[in-house]
């Protein structure tokens, strides 16, 4: 019988565009990255975007190493979060980024905003909180508001590293937090709701036939954060953009073919 409570995808204004495969998503993301960065570069000098991790960055990052027009003088990198790793580890977001494409872009190395892991996980997320009031010169009670952050989702509906019963999801007071993941045995850094609601432009890319309970769960459940936190990413004054291939698109109904 199906639910006759307002969904996700009809109580949160979103785009959901369904395209063939992980390039075209990449495609896709990478079109979005170049039009808000030349617009927030043309009107405030600069373009500060949040980064995910994970697996679909790399084929994101492989799109965007090529745009070369990009004013990558202009850009500022962050992470929405951070495995509680060195960040030359394997599993490290930062490194992801770094080796996919930091390292294939003229970025300046003080507009790479790293979560310094190296601090332990509390005072971590603390000095990146610091951070990101020095960067968007906050006072303690104003979010900072990022020109696009890229949201991935797990299997399990998490995103960053907002996974579903923890702490995390109902911290409203702070702009980074050390958040223990009893599924992972490990914390993890992430931003919270705040601050990634305050987006100027949510990018959701989300890949793969693993993905499709999920999506389909998230999209047309009746709200339920705790269990499926991606329904906590709601842009307060913001864009919402899910882009999703037709693999994890599989479960919707009348998935229709890419956009
Ligand atoms: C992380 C991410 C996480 C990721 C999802 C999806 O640190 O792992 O920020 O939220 O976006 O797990 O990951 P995939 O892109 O590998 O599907």
């Amino acid at each position: 019988m199906p639910s006759t409570q307002p969904t996700y995808r009809h109580t949160t204004p979103l785009k959901l565009h369904i395209l063939a495969d992980v390039p075209a998503v990449a495609v896709a993301t990478t079109r979005h990255i170049r039009a808000r960065a030349s617009s927030a570069i043309a009107i405030s000098g600069q373009f500060t975007i949040a980064l995910s991790g994970g697996e679909t960055p790399k084929a994101v990052f492989a799109e965007l190493i090529k745009e070369h027009d990009l004013n990558w003088s202009k850009v500022h990198v962050f992470w929405g979060d951070e495995r509680c790793v060195a960040y030359t580890h394997p599993d490290s977001n930062y490194r992801l980024a770094h080796d996919h494409f930091l390292s294939h872009v003229p970025i300046p190395k003080a507009n790479i905003h790293r979560v310094q892991t190296e601090l332990g996980a509390k005072p971590a997320a603390e000095a990146y909180t610091d951070e990101l009031r020095a960067h968007f010169k906050l006072d303690d009670h104003s979010l900072p508001r990022f020109d696009m952050v890229l949201l991935g989702m797990g299997d399990d509906g998490h995103t960053a590293s907002l996974f579903p019963y923890t702490a995390a999801l109902q911290n409203s007071q702070q702009l980074v937090v050390s958040n223990a993941v009893a599924k992972l045995g490990a914390n993890r850094i992430t931003m919270t709701y705040p601050v990634l609601n305050a987006a100027a432009w949510v990018i959701v890319h989300i890949c793969g036939q693993g993905k499709s309970a999920a999506v389909k769960a998230v999209l047309d459940s009746p709200p339920q954060v705790e269990r499926l936190p991606m329904q906590g990413i709601r842009p307060m004054h913001g864009e919402l953009v899910w882009l999703v291939d037709q693999a994890a698109a599989a479960a919707l109904d009348g998935a229709a073919g890419p956009a």
